[in-house]
């Protein structure tokens, strides 16, 4: 046996701890009133492509379909200034190159805008499906880390998370941590501050989001469909435009100190997670940045 076999078996080992530990730990929301579960229109509203819309599940289950007519999208009713924001998301599982899922959260202004984005990038049948995700910090962005994942975000419903409070940005796939952002204002990287909303879409990216661009949407695989839950929302509501001091109080459970840095654990499981499923990460891209981005020594440790 080689030493990767070993790293790979005992990450193996790690997630299925994880897995048992996220299944002990649903239950206990569940026990605390069903919470984890509200009806969707308690905190989001389709913004667009109203009739490609399917509300299942009285609420608690949402599909976006796309065909060539149109796709479709929702998002919050209120911005939120910090949270713990999560989805529950099975992705479009037929011949889906071109077609985009994105969760994500943005402020509303225009040049000056933040944002924190996960985006799933179809690919044909038997491909591996990207997931993206990228930051920007008033207005700032070009910051992409892309990754395959360890199952087929097809075949069921997966969790997606991503933690923003005054000390970190954390993005999460079933509780493992594979982005880190730290606030790192101190060297001169500008942090998000703005109130966002949170935005799921499903479109049309025919023109970028596989191979280039060069694999087009197969619109004979037309609709597709991508599913959604867990529509609670774990944010503190903030008006837009206004920054997120009052969204930093203690008094939210996600701003406490356990939520300020990985814990060691964590932090191996981040290292390992990054190594073996990321295969882009802008830090590493000297074309694109020729000079290392002052925010990526602090961030890839964890
Ligand atoms: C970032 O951290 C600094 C302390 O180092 C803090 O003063 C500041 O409010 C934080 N910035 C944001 C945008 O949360
Ligand atoms: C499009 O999908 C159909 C049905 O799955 C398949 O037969 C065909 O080969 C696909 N076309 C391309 C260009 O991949």
């Amino acid at each position: 046996m080689n030493r990767g076999f070993l790293i790979r078996v005992s990450f193996e080992m790690v997630l299925a701890v994880v897995g048992v530990v996220m299944i002990i730990m649903l239950g206990g929301v569940m026990v605390d009133g069903g919470a984890a579960d509200a009806p969707f229109d308690v905190s989001y509203a389709v913004s667009w492509g109203n009739d490609h819309v399917l509300f299942l599940d009285q609420g608690r289950h949402v599909q976006l379909s796309m065909d060539k007519r149109s796709g479709a999208g929702f998002a919050s009713k209120l911005s939120y200034g910090s949270g713990f924001f999560h989805l529950r998301i099975k992705l479009p599982n037929k011949d889906s190159a071109g077609v985009i899922t994105a969760f994500y959260l943005r402020s509303k202004s225009n040049a000056h805008h933040d944002e924190l984005d996960f985006e799933f990038l179809g690919n044909k049948e038997g491909k591996p499906i990207t997931l993206q995700t990228n930051l920007y910090a008033n207005g700032k962005g070009d910051r992409e880390q892309r990754f395959h994942l360890w199952f087929d975000p097809t075949a069921h419903f997966h969790t997606y998370k991503i933690l923003w409070n005054e000390h970190q940005i954390v993005f999460y796939v079933d509780n493992i941590p594979i982005r880190v952002f730290k606030n790192t204002t101190k060297i001169g990287v500008m942090y998000p501050t703005q109130a966002m909303k949170i935005d799921v879409s499903l479109w049309d990216g025919e023109s970028w989001a596989t191979d280039g661009g060069q694999t087009k949407t197969n619109w004979s695989c037309a609709p597709f469909t991508a599913d959604f839950q867990g529509f609670n929302v774990n944010g503190c509501a903030a008006a837009a435009h206004q920054s997120s001091n009052a969204c930093y109080a203690s008094k939210y459970w996600w701003n406490r100190s356990k939520f300020w840095k990985l814990g060691h654990k964590r932090k191996q499981i981040y290292e390992q997670a990054r190594n073996k499923y990321m295969y882009y990460d802008y830090c590493d891209d000297r074309d694109r940045h020729p000079i290392v981005p002052p925010e990526c020594a602090t961030n890839r440790g964890g």
